[in-house]
């Protein structure tokens, strides 16, 4: 059952508490979730960008760690540029010369990653500020976050309306529910970008952790991160983690691609896909939470998605969402321990 505590009390196992994290910039007040399973890990998310604040989950001591990056305050998130926790959207990923074409009209997109569009513009999902709702849930502590963006934000068509159910489960997963309708056709990849360090933000970076993704394909980029079109066997190259590997083993080899990102920053194909970033451009200068400098690869994001520049590469799959379609995708971060 989901309960509201009241304001400032500690969070109970079982509950969801509301807190205030700050105001945005044009004075609105942005708050803080606290969900608390009924085993004790703890997820705060905020109705700005819909962020993963933190996530605290236990060791196999039992210990609690947060192994999300992040900041202190609502401000931290007004002058993210590096989008952690976030909800992203309109488009997950970069979207080539900042333009595309559906039925014959070319839409023209907010530049914001030199020709491109990168994670839906200049103001993305991730700057604008979600209505919450706690909902109740079966399995755990939920919260709802919507959002209308309308016809023409970022140059995308059509009203879009936004649904994002977070959920941590008693079983210490982050369930991640994503709905979507609109108005007019237009296109569409939701994703969250989360930084993990497992063994907890601010301790280091994230080359000893070992990874699994099975992939057997990656989408090869070019110079500005946009994929070539290519769908290339990850067989003999540093890209194959279908058994568990290291992630800093091979991340620099003098491998191509591994330049190009200046590390692991690829989409992997799988039904659809998921973008591997190694946090390579973290350079330390925006303190996150309690004055931690995060610095280049001290957390990984797994960010499920479809594959960067759909709208303009007929070869992938199809990202268009039309009127009386519902768009709808489950992501599940599971967090578990071997003893
Ligand atoms: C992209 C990176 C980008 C990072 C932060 C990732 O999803 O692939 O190239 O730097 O997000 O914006």
């Amino acid at each position: 059952m989901t309960t509201l505590a009241p304001i400032g009390a500690t969070p109970q196992p079982g509950s969801t508490t509301k807190k205030s994290f700050g105001k945005t910039p044009d004075g609105q007040p942005v708050d803080l979730y606290v969900l608390t399973n009924k085993s004790g890990a703890e997820a705060s998310i905020t109705n700005y960008g819909g962020a993963v604040v933190s996530l605290k989950v236990p060791d196999r001591t039992g210990k609690l760690a947060d192994v999300v990056l992040g900041y202190d305050t609502a401000d931290g998130y007004v002058n993210d540029k590096s989008y952690f926790g976030a909800l992203v959207g309109r488009y997950g990923n970069r979207i080539a010369h900042a333009q595309f074409v559906l039925d014959g009209k070319t839409y023209t997109l907010a530049k914001n990653n030199g020709e491109n569009t990168l994670h839906g513009g200049v103001k993305g999902f991730n700057k604008a500020l979600w209505t919450a709702k706690i909902l109740p849930a079966k399995d755990g502590q939920s919260l709802e976050l919507s959002y209308l963006s309308k016809d023409g934000e970022e140059g995308f068509p059509g009203n879009l309306k936004v649904s994002v159910i977070y959920t941590l489960t008693d079983t210490n997963a982050l369930r991640i529910v994503y709905s979507a309708t609109t108005d007019k056709k237009t296109v569409l990849n939701l994703t969250s970008h989360g930084y993990f360090n497992l063994a907890g933000q601010g301790s280091g970076d994230i080359l000893g952790h070992l990874l699994t993704i099975q992939a057997d394909k990656f989408t090869p980029v070019d110079a500005a991160l946009i994929p070539t079109g290519e769908l290339r066997d990850v067989a003999g190259t540093p890209f194959d983690f279908r058994k568990p590997t290291a992630i800093g083993v091979r991340i620099d080899q003098d491998d191509e691609q591994l330049k190009l990102g200046g590390g692991y920053d690829h989409n992997y194909v799988l039904r659809p896909g998921v973008q591997f970033y190694t946090g390579n451009f973290l350079d330390g200068k925006t303190p996150g939470k309690g004055g931690v400098a995060y610095l280049r690869r001290n957390a990984f994001c797994l960010e499920t998605q479809h594959y960067p520049d759909s709208p303009n590469q007929p070869k992938f799959p199809s990202v268009v969402l039309n009127p009386g379609e519902h768009y709808h995708t489950i992501t599940t971060y599971k967090f578990s321990v071997e003893k």
